[in-house]
């Protein structure tokens, strides 16, 4: 299926990005392994993340190089582009996978914490998808498949940093479906559910957190490869700018925001009318405050 292309994969040194890679080096593809080696929360580095996974790819008789420069930098991301150039000569695929967590409630948030989880997932997969975009335009082919979560497209509690970055990678994915398309580049975005070292540093304080966590252990991160593997393939060529979630078995499409009803009053708008006429019209409408996990309310099939 990806016989021929050549697929960056960012993060790939472990969890979801990790299958990402041995998938898409199963299907052909030769892989740029890109991952920091660093922990949950962006801390510190680890060389030997991407390389053990270049050692499991070529093991199997695959392709594979690894990257371990920063996706949150610019010139790093730069150079993670520029290895698969000199390694395999071309780059036809760019998953914007890493990420990081630092999870507050919103009134403790601290710049900090918001800037680095920012860095990496908006601004990381600008980075590398712009480093990228270049090439993808001067060969009129290339695609884009960025992680997104629910917990931006639906809502979460203390994940204002990452719901702002993952909402906002949505956006900058469908700019480039828009803006590429008459280049033949697409764009997707893949919402996952994945028992990973991420969903794993979830607080379980109370009964029903470790009841929850628990139904999340037995979601392998290997059931969100396939739709990524087709997502990246020449049998996706006409789907661009849509929003998946994969659950264990199950593969969802988001929607998207559309206007839901409207109001108008000839002679316009006061704040009283708007009190008395449009949003008693409206209310019926409005969302809950809903998270996650109360949409997804149903366990993993
Ligand atoms: P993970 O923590 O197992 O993997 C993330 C990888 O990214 C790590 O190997 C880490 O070293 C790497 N990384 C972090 N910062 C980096 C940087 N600056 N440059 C290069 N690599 C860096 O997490 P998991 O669960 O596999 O997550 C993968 C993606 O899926 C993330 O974007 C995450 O936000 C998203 N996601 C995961 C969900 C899940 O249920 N596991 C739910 C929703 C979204």
């Amino acid at each position: 299926m990806l016989e021929g292309k050549v697929a960056l994969v960012t993060g790939a040194g472990g969890g979801i990005g990790r299958d990402f890679a041995l998938a898409m080096a199963a299907k052909g593809a030769k892989v740029v392994v890109n991952d920091l080696g660093t922990s949950v929360k962006g801390e510190g580095s680890d060389a030997s993340a991407a390389q053990k996974v270049v050692d499991e790819i070529k093991k199997l008789k695959g392709n594979a190089v690894a990257s371990t420069d920063s996706v949150a930098d610019w010139t790093a991301a730069n150079r993670i582009v520029q290895c698969a150039l000199d390694t395999f000569g071309r780059i036809d695929i760019v998953v914007n996978n890493a990420g990081i967590l630092r999870d507050r409630f919103f009134f403790n948030l601290s710049p900090e914490d918001w800037r680095a989880v920012i860095d990496v997932h908006l601004n990381g997969s600008f980075y590398v998808a712009r480093a990228a975009a270049p090439h993808f335009k001067s060969q009129e082919s290339g695609c884009y498949v960025h992680m997104t979560s629910t917990s931006g497209l639906v809502g979460n509690l203390g994940q204002a940093n990452y719901s702002a970055a993952k909402l906002g990678i949505v956006g900058l994915s469908k700019s480039i479906a828009l803006d590429m398309a008459k280049y033949h580049v697409r764009s997707n975005c893949i919402a996952p559910f994945a028992w990973s070292r991420m969903i794993g540093s979830i607080p379980t304080e109370t009964e029903d957190q470790k009841e929850r966590v628990a139904k999340l252990k037995s979601l392998e991160t290997a059931k969100i490869a396939p739709l990524a593997v087709f997502l990246s393939s020449d049998f996706s060529k006409d789907i661009s700018g849509q929003i998946f979630a994969v659950r264990a078995n199950e593969i969802f499409l988001m929607s998207q925001n559309r206007p839901l009803r409207s109001v108008h009053r000839a002679e316009g708008w006061t704040p009283e009318t708007v009190a008395s006429h449009a949003i008693p019209a409206l209310r019926a409408h409005f969302y809950p405050l809903d998270r996650s996990q109360d949409i997804f309310s149903w366990d993993p099939l």
